[in-house]
């Protein structure tokens, strides 16, 4: 296969990863592997403002799942009908079941106080965590691994579970494991609960046009 097509390749079969985790334990190697293509994404200034921790003590992983179950129940009391009963379908994390998560911080002091290109735009480090980790997930394809991100907590609850001191926002915890295969539908859509919109819905030509955008 032609080295464009092994990316396009990667980038359709990356899945969110929720069932598929068998619970062996991720290669030394490999995790090192995925972690430096996450430590090698693009970023604003070159401030590289991530930290990422790893967690495979079973305390802190039933600790945060316990958690991440009331903010799904908490999610779950604001639907009704046919929403509810299809959420109650979907399975939201596997962070006991991967054995190891990674939280990823953003640290807006890297790269000191005059980054170059975020006077303007200081969301412009939370978007560089960002490619970190989707650096790191496609990584993680490649190397036949499964990650879940997981978003139902809340960021002082993590903050606090892994020590994070408080200038230090938790972006992310990214459930990553060994899988038996990964889906090749988004859970999502397996279940109802929302499907892909054509890229079309989301094309402008020179100026964005109200109403041209088709998803909803
Ligand atoms: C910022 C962000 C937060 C997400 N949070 C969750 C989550 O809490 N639980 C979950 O199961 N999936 C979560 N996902 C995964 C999405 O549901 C998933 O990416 C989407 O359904 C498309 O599926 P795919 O990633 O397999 O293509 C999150 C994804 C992103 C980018």
């Amino acid at each position: 296969m032609q080295q464009s097509a092994q990316l396009y390749d990667v980038i359709n079969r990356r899945r969110d990863t929720r069932r598929e985790f068998t619970g062996e334990p991720v290669d030394d190697g490999v995790l090192h592997r995925i972690l430096s293509a996450a430590h090698c994404a693009p970023s604003v200034g070159m401030s590289q403002p991530w930290d990422f921790v790893m967690v495979r003590d079973a305390t802190t992983l039933e600790t945060f799942r316990d958690h991440v179950t009331d903010e799904r129940a908490a999610y779950a009391r604001t639907l009704d009908g046919e929403r509810a009963a299809t959420f109650e379908r979907i399975k939201v994390e596997g962070i006991v079941e991967s054995g190891l998560g990674i939280v990823v911080g953003y640290d807006p002091t890297r790269g000191g106080p005059n980054v170059l290109g975020r006077h303007a735009i200081a969301d412009a480090g939370l978007y560089s965590v960002v490619c970190a980790i989707q650096n790191l997930w496609l990584a993680a394809t490649a190397e036949g691994l499964g990650v879940g991100w997981v978003s139902f907590y809340r960021e002082e609850f993590l903050r606090d579970l892994v020590g994070f001191p408080e200038h230090v926002r938790p972006v992310a915890w990214l459930c990553v494991g060994a899988v038996s295969g990964l889906p090749e539908v988004p859970d999502l859509e397996r279940f109802g609960w929302r499907h892909r919109s054509p890229l079309d819905g989301v094309l402008h030509d020179e100026r964005y046009q109200a109403g041209s955008n088709l998803a909803t």
